[in-house]
């Protein structure tokens, strides 16, 4: 049976229909439950995207609270005016159990994305639950930011517009009136054998199929290629395109233990200063409130007796503060009262659930960080718990139940995929309305969420996940924060620095560590006082690490304002930047770091390891030995090494390094010129790196050249007050 399906703007769907009609229609799905419906109709609602709606649909989605599409960047990109294949032929179903789709595979093709997904890479043969938890819970799809969202390698990415949990049978089963499974791109079919069953051979079914359920209706959105990285540009820039973080957002960050008082924070953080360490932001954890679980946004008089004090001192020593909390409202938080007729129909730890869908709700919160905090200077906050662990808490407290509801019409299920996003939405609103730039922290987010200048963290700590995240990142439109915490050793110290050093967000998160982790690492002996003898000697070496990272953020920046202005994103996967070099299509321990240089951490004790270089010539960033790509190498590097290998070509910008950034801050240049090819054609982004005024044209590209060599520096903008220095330029041959 045959269908004509036609397209609205989700927010009018339910009112078009009159309800006779309305009630027409689900007696005839009824009737026909269990048959399979093809749509007919496709519309393109921004360039290079497409939607495809069915069946009754869903009366909030994810893209209610999307930021306006950057559609005049979205239509330089290519392609972007015939329908897509894939488009052409999905299959529909209503079920008891939930509405379906059903879209062509082809057995040579491999998917990516799901959101930040912790420990997969390549996605095909994969069952996916896209559900918000902060505990990942085997392999199944659950993470801080999981996203029905997926990425073909046929340069196609396909995102299901609903807040609901999604299944995804990623080639995963195979149906009984298939025929005989094609085989995938390494020749194999089904398993047959116990040995092919558990080499998890023969994943190959015919199709892609999506399950929302409980739903009866669905919307597609289908992003235009031609390769992946366009589709990511396209849903970046759908999204209101990449954020932009203050300058200050790259640079280093500390969050001080728990019990600290105003008198320690201040003791304690003198010690960057006299050490000449650099550090730029500041973090005080749950013990700042009078009440954390859940939280009364009140300072703790007794800990904190005068934190206007507190703020001024720590602004004059240059650190921006960032605060702890999350959004359960504590019974004596002066918002309470008002804002509890917003909020969901169960508390959590004690306070109520804000409804962050609604306007009135937003302002109630946003109106009392902002009068309370944003305007007395607090620059960041971390918001924890939004992600909830209810699922394996089988005391719930963790978080507000599935069968909730919310003023909006919302209930818990939708609620806990947009609750994180909706929350940074909430507090980054305030302080675009104060023409500042934040960059938060939070553990949680969804769809959409590409302009919002937040860095994802967690309380798991695998090393190897951490950069499987930064990978996955590139998929998502997010930040991750591989954060440094618990340590082992010495040299786990230095290797998980390294890798947040090569990340959009260094942040070292002591909140349960009176010493510094170099002092000592181990938590018991820490808070005694015991440390390490080579103490010393160990902050030299962080030192001079944190100085890498300093030196990268003219490089970092650029790559940020790609990603804003044209939807790269920063970090990325090396199947993104050669999508034709299958050595590189289930690589899940490198990545690149904006266009010119390849990340290759050394996790889990290794001083060794393999790195596969892609075609071209790459250059160690310590030593400029030559590696010559196509080829796999065993790398070995001394903890004093960076894992960081620059393409040829590359005019790669270094900075002096600073120990800290304010609005005046200059940055001291040295090109680097790498290897004897062309040089590409680099740029650095300059505005006034802490405001919006970016959004009214003021800024400027420096655009960077090599030739007969001599380099150059053409500015193309309107930026009057500079950032960067050119002061140097050195060949690397
Ligand atoms: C956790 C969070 C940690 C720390 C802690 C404080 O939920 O992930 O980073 O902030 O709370 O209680």
């Amino acid at each position: 049976m045959i269908f004509l399906i036609h397209f609205f703007k989700p927010s009018t769907m339910t009112n078009f229909y009159p309800k006779a009609l309305k009630q027409a229609v689900f007696a005839v799905f009824a009737v026909l439950l269990c048959s399979t419906l093809k749509a007919q109709q496709i519309t393109k609602i921004a360039p290079g995207v497409w939607k495809i709606v069915y069946g009754e649909q869903e009366k909030i989605k994810p893209s209610d609270f999307k930021e306006a599409a950057d559609e005049t960047a979205m239509s330089k990109l290519p392609g972007g005016t015939e329908t897509p294949d894939i488009l052409k032929d999905i299959k529909f179903n209503v079920l008891n159990s939930g509405v379906i789709a059903e879209l062509a595979m082809d057995p040579t093709e491999r998917f990516y994305g799901f959101g930040l997904q912790v420990n997969t890479f390549e996605q095909k043969g994969l069952r996916r639950e896209i559900r918000t938890n902060s505990q990942i819970i085997g392999n199944i799809g659950f993470s801080h930011a999981p996203m029905p969202f997926y990425i073909s390698s046929k340069g196609y990415g396909v995102l299901v517009n609903s807040s609901r949990y999604v299944n995804f049978y990623m080639g995963s089963q195979h149906k009984l009136n298939e025929g005989q499974p094609k085989s995938d791109d390494n020749g194999n079919s089904s398993a047959s054998t116990a040995n092919a069953l558990y080499n998890r051979q023969g994943r190959s079914s015919a199709n892609v199929e999506i399950q929302v359920k409980g739903a009866r209706g669905i919307e597609i959105l289908v992003f235009e290629g031609p390769t992946m990285k366009n589709v990511m540009e396209r849903y970046n820039l759908f999204s209101g395109g990449g954020a932009l973080p203050p300058l200050w957002g790259l640079g280093f960050k500390y969050r001080a233990k728990n019990t600290f008082t105003e008198k320690e924070v201040l003791d304690f953080s003198s010690y960057f200063r006299d050490n000449h360490i650099p550090c730029d932001m500041f973090g005080l954890e749950p013990g700042w409130q009078s009440a954390a679980y859940s939280c009364s946004y009140i300072w703790n008089k007794d800990k904190y007796p005068t934190p206007d004090s507190l703020i001024s001192i720590m602004t004059d020593r240059n650190y921006k503060l960032s605060l702890w909390e999350h959004a359960y409202v504590h019974p004596t938080s002066p918002i309470f009262a008002s804002i509890s007729p917003f909020s969901g129909n169960y508390k959590v730890w004690n306070g109520a659930v804000p409804d962050f869908s609604l306007p009135k709700t937003r302002s109630i919160f946003g109106d009392y960080h902002s009068n309370t905090f944003i305007k007395k200077g607090i620059s960041s906050f971390k918001l924890d718990e939004c992600d909830g662990a209810y699922y394996d808490e089988a005391g719930g407290e963790w978080s507000y139940p599935d069968i909730a509801q919310f003023p909006s019409g919302m209930d818990g299920e939708q609620m806990r995929q947009q609750f994180g996003l909706l929350y940074q939405k909430t507090l980054l609103d305030e302080y675009k309305k104060e023409n500042t730039r934040s960059m938060m922290e939070v553990r949680a987010s969804y769809l959409f969420a590409s302009p919002y200048n937040a860095a994802l963290y967690t309380d798991m700590y695998s090393h190897g996940d951490f950069v499987k995240m930064i990978i996955n990142s590139g998929f998502s439109g997010v930040n991750w924060s591989p954060e440094v915490r618990d340590i082992k050793s010495e040299e786990d110290l230095i290797r998980r620095l390294q890798t947040a050093a090569m990340s959009s967000h260094m942040n070292v998160n002591c909140w349960f560590l009176k010493n510094l982790p170099w002092y000592q690492f181990n938590r018991e002996k820490n808070n005694k006082d015991e440390l390490l003898p080579n103490a010393k000697e160990l902050e030299q070496k962080v030192k001079k690490l944190i100085e890498t990272r300093m030196s990268l953020i003219p490089y970092l920046y650029a790559a940020f304002a790609d990603y804003h202005y044209k939807g790269i994103p920063p970090f990325r996967a090396m199947v993104m930047d050669y999508p034709e070099d299958k050595e590189v299509w289930k690589l899940d321990n490198q990545y690149m770091m904006g266009e010119n240089i390849m990340c290759a951490p050394f996790i889990d004790g290794a001083s060794t390891r393999d790195v596969y270089f892609p075609k071209g010539t790459w250059y160690d960033f310590n030593t400029n030995k030559k590696y010559e790509g196509g080829k796999k190498y065993s790398i070995t590097m001394s903890l004093a090494e960076f894992p960081m290998f620059v393409k040829e070509g590359t005019i790669l910008p270094l900075a002096k390094p600073v120990e800290y950034i304010t609005p005046t801050t200059v940055f001291d240049i040295t090109c680097k010129v790498y290897g004897t090819v062309d040089t590409q054609p680099v740029h650095l982004f300059e505005d006034n790196s802490t405001n919006f005024d970016y959004q009214q044209n003021k800024y400027t590209w420096l655009n960077l050249g090599w030739k007969n060599s001599k380099g150059s520096v053409v500015r193309d903008g309107k930026q009057v007050k500079k950032l960067y220095n050119i002061v140097k330029w050195e060949k690397v041959d």
